[in-house]
């Protein structure tokens, strides 16, 4: 898999912190139907995307001495940011609709006590990659639970944010599973596999009713998060040989010689 150097993605969250996609000149325009079906998990998204990220920080930096990579704490930081302004963008909507910024969840608890004891960046970049896949989903439930144009906007900012910080995530865990041995990448894929699924039944208890409301059934939140979960961490992306390998194996039986 082609990876890209932590100076490129300090230089990707640089120049998309210059674009502004939500025209804070709109008004916020929900029905009251719409506020029902999105407040609780609106207020439990913009807590959680507004953590400090310190205990990340001290995770990247241990892990880029360990690795001799100087400028990826200075991505990690980039990419903190941009979090936090998913943030303060919710924050903000939430104060124009008058309604309050929690500061209390039981699912963003449980990830911050994780988050409090966990140092070791592959644990961070696998629970990342959990959270962010399933926020794609959830930011595009949001879109389309509602017509509010300000709203809709937030969402498509994040959803862009999102996509990078996937691809982001998702270079990292492939750079750390190929350092691994053979039993050690057997272990790790099917441990991502488990944390991945059970991290999003967690996620479809908490939000349903919001999933629900953006038209996300169970059985097609479930079949887009198994399909994300192939494209960041299936065989084909973390063996990338033993791809090539079945490929050329495959065109062998294919010649007639
Ligand atoms: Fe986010
Ligand atoms: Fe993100």
């Amino acid at each position: 898999m082609k990876t890209h150097s932590s100076t490129y993605w300090k230089n990707y969250f640089i120049q998309n912190a210059s674009i502004k996609r939500v025209d804070w000149k709109l008004k916020p325009n929900l029905q009251e139907s719409e506020r029902n079906n999105i407040l609780k998990s609106l207020q439990a998204w913009q807590l959680g995307e507004t953590s400090e990220g310190e205990h990340l920080m001290r995770a990247a930096k241990q892990y880029s001495i360990a690795v001799n990579d100087a400028e990826y704490p200075d991505a990690v930081k980039l990419f903190i940011k941009e979090e936090q302004k998913h943030g303060n963008n919710l924050g903000k909507y939430l104060d124009l609709i008058e309604e309050p910024r929690i500061k209390k969840d039981w699912g963003d608890s449980i990830f911050r006590k994780i988050r409090y004891y966990n140092t070791n960046m592959e644990l961070w970049t696998i629970a990342v990659i959990t959270v962010e896949s399933a926020a794609q989903i959830f930011y595009q439930a949001l879109k389309d639970a509602t017509n509010c144009n300000l709203m809709k906007q937030i969402c498509t900012d994040i959803l862009i944010d999102e996509a990078a910080h996937i691809t982001f995530q998702k270079e990292r865990l492939y750079i750390i599973f190929s350092q691994k041995n053979a039993v050690l990448k057997f272990l790790a894929y099917h441990a991502y596999t488990c944390f991945f699924l059970c991290t999003s039944l967690v996620v479809w208890h908490a939000h349903k009713k919001l999933f629900k409301a953006g038209n996300v059934s169970f059985s097609r939140y479930f079949n887009k998060m198994k399909f994300k979960l192939n494209k960041v961490a299936g065989k084909s992306i973390l063996y990338p040989q033993k791809k090539q390998q079945e490929i050329q194996l495959l065109e062998l039986n294919r010649s007639p010689f």
